[in-house]
C-alpha cells in the first residue's frame, strides 16, 4: 500500500517534479522546497507545516474554511454519510439529503432566488449561470439577447465563460483566441485617487454603474444577456462596492431586460455579515452564484440560486423532456451535500454572519492601523475580507508582496497576494488576540521587506 507520510525526513526524498500546482510559481516552489508551505494538518484557525510550525490561517483557506478547519460537527457529518452512500447519481436520480439542501438554501437567499443547481466549484457555477442567462432568453423568445458585460478586475474562475467576462488580465491574455466572443466590461471602481484609506464602502464611484447605460447604448440592450459582478471583488485584492452602486446596476439592469448575476463564490454563507452579499448589500439579483463556505471548502461544491421565475420559463414542453442540457456528475454529491447540511446548522446556530460583522469590526480597525508603515499606499476592508496595497519594487512588480509572504510564513502567518496586494480573510472562529498579532506580525513584515 502507498504510504503518505509527512514528517521532515519523508518530505526530503519528496519528489517536487511531478506535481503541476495550479496558479503557483511552479520554478520557484520546487527550486526553494519550502518546507513551511507544505501542510501536514489542519485544525481550528491553524495549519502545521511538515516541520511542525502552527501557522494561522489568514484566508480561510482560499476564502473557503471560514468556520476554521475540522470542525467535528462537519467531519463527522461527511464520515457518516461515506458509511450510508458514497456516491449517488446525479441525473434522473437524487436523494432526500440534496433536495433538503436546495431548500435549506433557498430559504436563505433573498427574494424569490430559490431553485438551486448544484455544480462542482465556483467556476461551474459561473459557466452555469452564464449558461440558464443565454437559455432563458432564448427560451421567451429573445434569442438575440447573446453578450454578457462582465467588469475589470474581476475574477469569475477559471473557465472558458468566467474568464471571458473575469477582468484579470493574466488569466485571460493567453487564452484570448478562445474566449466567448461578445463580451464587454464595466470598469472596476478601484481608484486610490479618490477612495484610498476608505473604511468599508467608499463614498465615491456609484456613478460608475452608469457606464452600464453606455454599454447598452453602444450594443442596444436586445443584443445583452447578463451582467456579471462580485457584490465585493474579491481575488483581485478585496475591492469593495461603492455605496449605491450595486443598486444603480440592479435599476439599470431591470430598466434594460438584463439579468443580474452575483457571483458570491467569496461573499455568500456569512463573510459579508449576512447570508449572502446580497442582503448586506440590500440588492437582488436574477442569478447567484454561490461555492466555497457552502460546506466551509470541506468536499468541492458550488451552485447557482436562480429566481423561481427564470427557473418556471425553463419548465415547459412535455413533462418527460429534460430542461436544461447541463450537469455534473458530481452535482450534489452525497459528501458535499452532508458537509453543507452540517456547515448550514453551524451559521445558524452560532450565528456565523453576526459573528463576522464583529470580527469585521476587530479587522478594519487592525487593518488601518497599518496606514503610514512603509509603502503601504492604500488598505481597504469591508466586513470579514481586507487587503494592503504595497509599492511596487521598481521594475519587479509582485516581487515585494512575495517577500512578505514568505516573511509572515517566519512569523507564523499564512496571508494571500496578488500581485503587489495582501488579502485578508481569517476565519470567524478568530480572538481579538490572533486579530491582533495577525495586525502586528503583518506590521512587521511590511517593515522587513521595506
Ligand atoms: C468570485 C469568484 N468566482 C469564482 C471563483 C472560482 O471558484 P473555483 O476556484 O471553486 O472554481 C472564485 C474563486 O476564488 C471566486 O472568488
Amino acid at each position: 500500500m502507498t504510504q503518505t507520510n509527512s514528517s521532515p525526513a519523508a518530505v526530503t526524498d519528496l519528489d517536487f517534479d511531478p506535481y503541476w500546482m495550479p496558479f503557483t510559481h511552479n520554478r520557484y516552489f520546487k527550486q526553494h522546497r519550502p518546507l513551511d508551505r507544505l501542510m501536514a494538518s489542519a485544525k481550528g484557525a491553524y495549519y502545521t507545516t511538515v516541520e511542525g510550525q502552527q501557522l494561522f490561517d489568514g484566508l480561510s483557506g482560499l476564502w473557503c474554511c471560514g468556520l476554521g478547519h475540522g470542525d467535528p460537527r462537519i467531519t463527522e457529518a461527511v464520515k457518516r454519510q461515506l458509511d450510508v452512500a458514497d456516491y449517488v447519481p446525479a441525473f434522473q436520480i437524487s436523494s432526500p439529503a440534496t433536495f433538503k439542501l436546495a431548500q435549506r438554501i433557498a430559504e436563505q437567499a433573498p427574494g424569490q432566488l430559490n431553485r438551486v443547481f448544484f455544480t462542482n466549484s465556483g467556476s461551474e457555477g459561473v459557466d452555469t449561470a452564464l449558461k440558464i442567462a443565454l437559455a432563458y432568453h432564448r427560451l421567451r423568445g429573445e434569442a438575440s439577447r447573446t453578450r454578457f458585460i462582465g467588469r475589470e478586475k474581476a475574477y469569475h474562475g477559471v473557465g472558458f465563460g468566467g474568464i471571458s467576462v473575469g477582468g484579470m488580465v493574466a488569466n485571460r491574455k493567453m487564452f484570448a483566441p478562445a474566449m466567448l466572443s461578445g463580451v464587454d466590461h464595466l470598469p472596476h471602481t478601484h481608484n486610490p485617487a479618490e477612495t484610498a484609506f476608505s473604511r468599508g464602502l467608499p463614498s465615491w464611484g456609484a456613478h460608475l454603474a452608469d457606464e452600464l447605460e453606455r454599454i447598452v447604448a453602444l450594443h442596444d440592450a436586445s443584443t445583452i444577456a447578463a451582467v456579471i459582478v462580485e457584490p465585493m471583488q474579491g481575488s483581485v485584492g478585496v475591492i469593495p462596492p461603492p455605496q449605491g452602486y450595486l443598486k444603480r446596476l440592479r435599476e439599470i439592469c431591470s430598466k434594460h431586460g438584463i439579468l443580474l448575476i452575483f457571483d458570491e463564490v467569496i461573499t455568500g454563507f456569512g463573510r459579508m455579515g449576512s447570508w449572502f452579499g446580497a442582503q448586506a448589500f440590500d440588492v437582488t439579483p436574477d442569478l447567484l452564484v454561490f461555492a466555497k463556505g457552502v460546506n466551509n471548502g470541506t468536499v468541492p461544491m458550488g451552485g447557482v440560486i436562480a429566481d423561481q421565475s427564470i427557473y418556471d420559463t425553463f419548465m415547459q414542453g412535455p413533462a418527460h423532456a429534460v430542461e436544461l442540457f447541463h450537469g455534473y456528475t458530481y452535482s450534489g454529491h452525497p459528501l458535499a451535500v452532508a458537509a453543507a447540511h452540517a456547515t448550514l446548522d453551524i451559521l445558524a446556530q452560532d450565528e456565523v454572519p453576526q459573528r463576522f460583522a464583529e470580527l469585521g469590526k476587530l479587522l478594519e480597525d487592525g487593518v488601518h492601523s497599518l496606514r503610514g508603515e512603509p509603502n503601504v499606499i492604500d488598505i481597504r476592508n469591508c466586513v470579514g475580507a481586507a487587503a494592503i496595497d504595497l509599492t511596487p519594487l521598481p521594475g519587479q512588480p509582485g516581487l515585494r508582496a512575495v517577500r512578505l509572504f514568505e516573511d509572515a510564513l517566519k512569523r507564523g502567518f499564512l496571508v494571500r497576494f496578488t500581485a503587489d496586494t495582501i488579502a485578508l480573510g481569517p476565519p470567524v472562529i478568530s480572538t481579538p488576540t490572533e486579530i491582533h498579532a495577525l495586525i502586528e506580525a503583518l506590521r512587521a513584515s511590511i517593515r522587513a521587506v521595506a
